[in-house]
């Protein structure tokens, strides 16, 4: 039986994502804040230590605060990349001794579209988010020779709270009418193919960072 970690799952994408994976019978672990605060790297750590035998990490949560250059600060910048990105460098750390252990493991990060193409004020979030992209093809070229593949997803515009506090509706609406979907994604369609890339039956897809846009990088 599969045992997967995923983060952020108290809300949105991640919600969605550990329904879909308890639907489907795999053991789920979901810490709130509380049981690990991504902003720790030491809270990361000992969190991972209780853990038995996963063989999937979903390194799902994420911020998106934004500022302009202007009105960035070091504080600010400094907690963007370490929820968005140092977090799901430490957990691959500190889970992938136990996979290797198993000769297998599945790795889900989570970039945004953000992390090739930007918009104003969206600074902090593609500096962290182009960061996990590189993440991705380095942690793939050292870990798939152990049956460990690592990949991330890049979403487009997801109907969950950080669009729609980033976003007015007015904001939202012109958004969809420029995706060639014309909609955005609900959290079970980036869901399902998260469960794709941690399953068995992704055999040979790594270090790939996937956009899950609805034809956002096409137009
Ligand atoms: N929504 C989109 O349109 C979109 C597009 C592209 C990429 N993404 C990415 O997709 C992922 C999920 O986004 P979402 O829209 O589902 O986000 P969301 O609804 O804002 O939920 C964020 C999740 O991250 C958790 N989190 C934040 N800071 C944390 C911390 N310090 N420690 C532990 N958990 C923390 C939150 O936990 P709490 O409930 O405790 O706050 C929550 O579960 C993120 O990586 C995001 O950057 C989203």
């Amino acid at each position: 039986m599969h045992k997967a970690l995923i983060t952020g799952a108290s809300r949105g994408i991640g919600k969605a994502i550990k329904n879909l994976f308890e639907e489907r019978g795999i053991i789920v672990y979901s810490p709130s804040r509380q049981e690990m605060d991504l902003r720790s790297n030491e809270s990361i750590e000992h969190y991972v230590s209780t853990l038995d035998n996963v063989d999937i990490l979903v390194n799902c949560a994420g911020i998106n605060e934004l500022a302009s250059i202007e009105e960035m600060t070091e504080e600010k910048l400094q907690e963007m990349i370490q929820v968005n990105l140092i977090a799901q460098t430490g957990l691959i750390k500190y889970i992938t001794p136990v996979m290797k252990r198993q000769n297998y493991g599945r790795i889900v990060n989570f970039a945004s579209i953000w992390c090739d193409f930007s918009k104003e004020r969206r600074i902090m979030y593609s500096i962290a988010k182009s960061g996990v992209k590189g993440l991705t093809t380095a942690a793939a070229v050292e870990l798939s020779k152990y049956n460990i593949l690592v990949n991330a997803v890049a979403p487009g515009f997801v109907n969950t709270e950080m669009t729609s506090k980033n976003n007015t509706p007015e904001q939202i609406q012109t958004l969809a009418e420029a995706l060639p979907i014309k909609r955005l994604a609900e959290p079970k369609e980036i869901a399902e193919f998260v469960y794709f890339l941690a399953s068995e039956k992704n055999s040979f897809i790594t270090g790939q960072t996937i956009f899950i846009d609805g034809g956002f990088s096409c137009v």
